[in-house]
């Protein structure tokens, strides 16, 4: 068998063209959504995120607002700037990019953004919302994962959900979607006894682990869904946390890497935006 590709940078393009869309009859009514997005430092990997969050947000017709802050910037002057976009009716949505220095407390600075306007779903209230089953602004990421698993699969209730890996930003919410929508799932991560064998009974298998070609074809049931999350740079290109040439020849579907889950991200930063400008207005 060889496994159908699934095209994310497809789906994602479509999602951005309703967004747009929307936002243009937004528009037309005197509101324009606006995003700011927040970069401390001078990370390489960031800075190239942040600039194509901007370029994405400006093609939909909406507002980009990006503050570049040197990495030494004290944690006051950060949550000062917070409290600003807070406070700004221009501001719907607020993204403060990870990972941020080292003498930042990252939870106290995630925290301090309106939960309203946390297009991230990184708040403390949005992640107790969204385990509670309660209306909540979704990590970007995982939501995207969920979109491209709907497509392919429709109903997921009592299908066996394998995420590999346990952030805050893909692992944890991805489990929570899951559990939304009636799967059944089980979260391994790196202290996890007999993963190829739990891998062998998932009908889908989610890895963010952020390690190059992790999971082995042998590992995939046959048939089954797989979304890699991962974007590993290796000496010649960019792989994913599956060895993806040898899943390829066992899983039912599989989303490449790049042109995967990638581009879901942005559109689905988008996607929230426009909620939260939509709930602000409404
Ligand atoms: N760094 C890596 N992924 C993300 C993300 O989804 N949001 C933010 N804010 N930072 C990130």
């Amino acid at each position: 068998m060889t496994a159908r590709l699934i095209d994310g940078k497809a789906f994602a393009a479509d999602l951005r063209a309703r967004v747009k869309a929307e936002v243009a009859a937004m528009r037309a009514k005197g509101i324009t959504p606006g995003l700011a997005v927040v970069l401390v430092g001078e990370d390489p990997a960031s800075q190239v995120y942040v600039r194509s969050k901007g370029r994405m947000t400006r093609e939909v017709g909406m507002n980009s607002f990006e503050h570049r802050l040197p990495a030494e910037t004290p944690q006051a002057d950060l949550l000062t700037l917070i409290g600003r976009l807070n406070a700004d009716p221009a501001v719907n949505g607020i993204l403060v990019q990870l990972p941020l220095p080292g003498h930042m407390d990252q939870s106290a600075i995630l925290d301090a953004v309106d939960p309203a306007k946390d297009v991230d779903g990184f708040h403390v209230l949005n992640v107790g919302r969204l385990a509670a089953g309660q209306k909540a602004m979704v990590p970007c990421t995982p939501l995207g994962c969920l979109m491209l698993l709907r497509d392919q699969l429709g109903d997921l209730a009592g299908r066996n959900a394998l995420v590999i890996g346990r952030s805050n930003i893909v692992g944890k919410p991805m489990a929570q979607l899951l559990l939304r929508d009636n799967a059944t799932v089980t979260v391994a991560h790196s202290r996890t006894a007999n993963l190829p064998d739990l891998c062998r009974r998932a009908d889908i298998v989610v890895a963010a682990v952020g390690h190059a070609r992790f999971v082995k074809g042998d590992w995939i049931k046959p048939g089954a869904t797989v979304i890699d999350v991962g974007i590993n740079r290796t000496d010649d290109r960019l792989v994913g946390d599956v060895d993806s040439d040898a899943a390829r020849q066992v899983a039912g579907a599989i989303t490449p890497v790049p042109g995967g889950v990638g581009p879901m991200t942005i559109a689905c930063l988008l996607a929230n935006t426009l909620t939260a400008a939509a709930r602000a207005n409404g």
